[in-house]
Parts: C-alpha cells; structure tokens; sequence
C-alpha cells in the first residue's frame, strides 16, 4: 500500500524538523517552499542529521535513514505539493499577513478531507482562518523546537474547526510519536508560552533586582525546577510534594499567595536588565555561529538522551 501523504509548507527550521518527523513515522513528504535554495538546504541538513542519528542508533521510526530520506521529496509548485497529501502542515515565518495569504491560496485548491494545520507560535487560529471555505478544516498544531527531539504539539481550534479535524490531528500526531495536547479554545500564547513567559518574566525581575545572577538563575530550572518537570508537570508536583493536592493547598495556599503577592509588573525586557542578562550570556556563549550551533548540538543530544531515558521511564 502507497504510504500516506503529508505536505509542509515552508522547509526552514521547524518545516525540516516536521519533515523527519512524519518520515520516521511512515509517511510521504512534500516539502515545498518559495526558495528553491533553501529546499536544497533543508534536504541536505535532513540527509545529514539523519544520517549520524542512524549511525549514534537514536534515528526515530522503524525505517532506515534511506528509506525514511526517500519519503522525502521536494517542490516549488503549491498545487503539486499539496496533491494527495491528507494533511498539510504551515511552517512559513510567523508574520499574519503572509500566512493568510498562504491559506487562501489552499482553501482555494484543496478538497473537503485534507487538514490544513499551522505551525504558528502565536498568531491566534481566529486571526489566521475566519472566513476560509474550508475553515473547518483548519487547526493550529504548534511544535516545541525542535519538534524532531521535543514531541509537544499544542493543537488549538478555531471556533469554527470541527471536532473531527481535532481529533484527526490528535490521533495523527500520537501516530508519529508526538505529544499532542488539546486547547479547548484559543488564547493568546497558548498554554506553553503562557508558561514560560510567567517563567521569564519572574527569571528577569530576580535578575533585574540583583537577588542572583543570570547564570545562577539558569541553574535554578536546569538543576532544580527542570529536573522534576521532564518527568511530571507542576500540578502532579503539588499532589506528590503533600498528601494529594488538597493537602497541598491547605499547607501551601497561603505561602504561595504571600509570595505570588510580591510579583511586580510585566518587564520592559529592555534596559539594564537586558544589558546584564546578555552580558552573562555572551560570556558563556558567544554569539557567533560556529559557538552557538555547537551548543545547539549539544543540547539536541542532551534532548535526544533524555527522550532516552523517558522512553525507559515510561508510566501512564
Ligand atoms: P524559518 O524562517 O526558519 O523558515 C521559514 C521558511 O518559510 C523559509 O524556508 C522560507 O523560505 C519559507 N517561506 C517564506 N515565504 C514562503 C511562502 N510564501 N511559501 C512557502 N514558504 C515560504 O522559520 P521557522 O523558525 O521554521 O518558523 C516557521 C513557523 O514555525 C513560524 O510560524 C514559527 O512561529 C513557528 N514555530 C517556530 C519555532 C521556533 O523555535 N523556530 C517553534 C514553534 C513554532
């Protein structure tokens, strides 16, 4: 049987990530984008990462690097890219005007089964697919980067989005081994950046006040918080930490309260603080290319040997 066909628009960071996600998993992929220069980049980027995944034994899926590269095709012309394909995912840059553009361009062409899912980080599936013909058809699948070794997807309806073509995208996404989760409406910053700018913007008033420095900050979540939080999430932390969540909340609340009290405004994320924050940064990792890829390496291996380790730890 002819495998199943997916179409990614766009093939730069995340699109090439999506790519070798839904090879892994089986499928036929498409990878269009306006450049054919980048498509050549991205096919050889996948050719390589592939490559010495295969040969480190982490390649993801029950196919070979070969088999899973020749899933992989490329393509300039949208119509022939999006032909066959079940499911279409948009990773084109996250500016509203461009993407819209883009959707319109597929409501026009596609047929009344495929999902036309985005990428977006933030842009709201109201802005993005009110008044399309096939708006029911229309969903956010929002990838963590890079998707390839972190498999959670935010899937966030637009009002009008039928509860099939959620499903459909859930079950999708479990089939090639993400991590989907479920918004049951739309909400600015979803529900992971909601987190971690909470995190950020308490992470930068701490430095901003001088109570640590930005290094010592960051080994607040990578040795601390982070170590729990690979594993079980804040709410499941509450329960484990007291006798059940209620304990929790009768022991707790009220520190929480005093201390969640004492939390000042949004920060500018400018000034000072920014100057300080990147001072730190740049000592640690200078920001030059050759530097800060070797480190973004280095943090997929760490990423690749935890997916590792949870796949060992694996409870439900
Ligand atoms: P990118 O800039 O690396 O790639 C964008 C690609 O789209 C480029 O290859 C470009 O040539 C192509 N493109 C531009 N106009 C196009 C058009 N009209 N038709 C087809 N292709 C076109 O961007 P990146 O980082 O891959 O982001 C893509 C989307 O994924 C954005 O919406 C972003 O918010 C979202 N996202 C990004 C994450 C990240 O950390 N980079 C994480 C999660 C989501």
């Amino acid at each position: 049987m002819e495998p199943a066909q997916v179409a990614i628009i766009g093939s730069g960071l995340i699109g090439r990530s999506w790519a070798m996600v839904f090879a892994a998993g089986g499928f036929k992929v498409k990878l269009y984008d306006i450049a054919q220069q980048q498509l050549m980049s991205a096919l050889e980027n996948i050719r390589q990462q592939m490559k010495e995944m295969e040969k480190l034994g982490v390649l993801k899926g029950a196919l070979s690097a070969e088999q899973q590269l020749a899933l992989i095709s490329v393509c300039t012309d949208l119509k022939a890219a999006v032909e066959g394909a079940t499911f279409i995912q948009e990773c084109t840059p996250e500016n509203l005007e461009l993407k819209k553009k883009i959707f319109s361009q597929l409501d026009l062409i596609v047929d009344d089964n495929v999902i036309l899912s985005s990428s977006t980080s933030c842009l709201l599936p109201s802005k993005l697919f009110t008044g399309l013909k096939h708006v029911k058809q229309c969903i956010v699948s929002h990838p963590v980067n890079p998707p390839y070794f972190v498999p959670l997807v935010e899937i966030v309806p637009h009002p009008e989005t039928d509860a099939s073509t959620t499903e459909r995208t859930y079950a999708l996404m479990k089939k090639i081994g993400q991590s989907p989760v479920k918004l049951n409406r739309e909400i600015e910053g979803f529900v992971l950046n909601r987190l971690q700018y909470a995190v950020i913007s308490e992470a930068w008033r701490l430095v901003g006040e001088g109570v640590i420095s930005p290094t010592d900050l960051d080994l607040v979540m990578s040795d601390g918080l982070g170590m729990r939080y690979a594993f079980i999430g804040p709410l499941e932390t509450m329960h484990l930490n007291a006798e059940g969540v209620s304990n929790y909340c009768e022991r707790y609340a009220e520190g929480m309260r005093l201390v969640l009290n004492t939390f000042g405004p949004v920060p500018e994320f400018s000034g000072e603080t920014a100057q300080k924050v990147n001072q730190a940064l740049s000592e640690k990792i200078p920001v030059v290319p050759k530097v800060l890829d070797a480190r973004r390496k280095w943090r997929d291996e760490c990423l690749t040997g935890l997916a590792k380790l949870k796949t060992q730890m694996k409870s439900d």
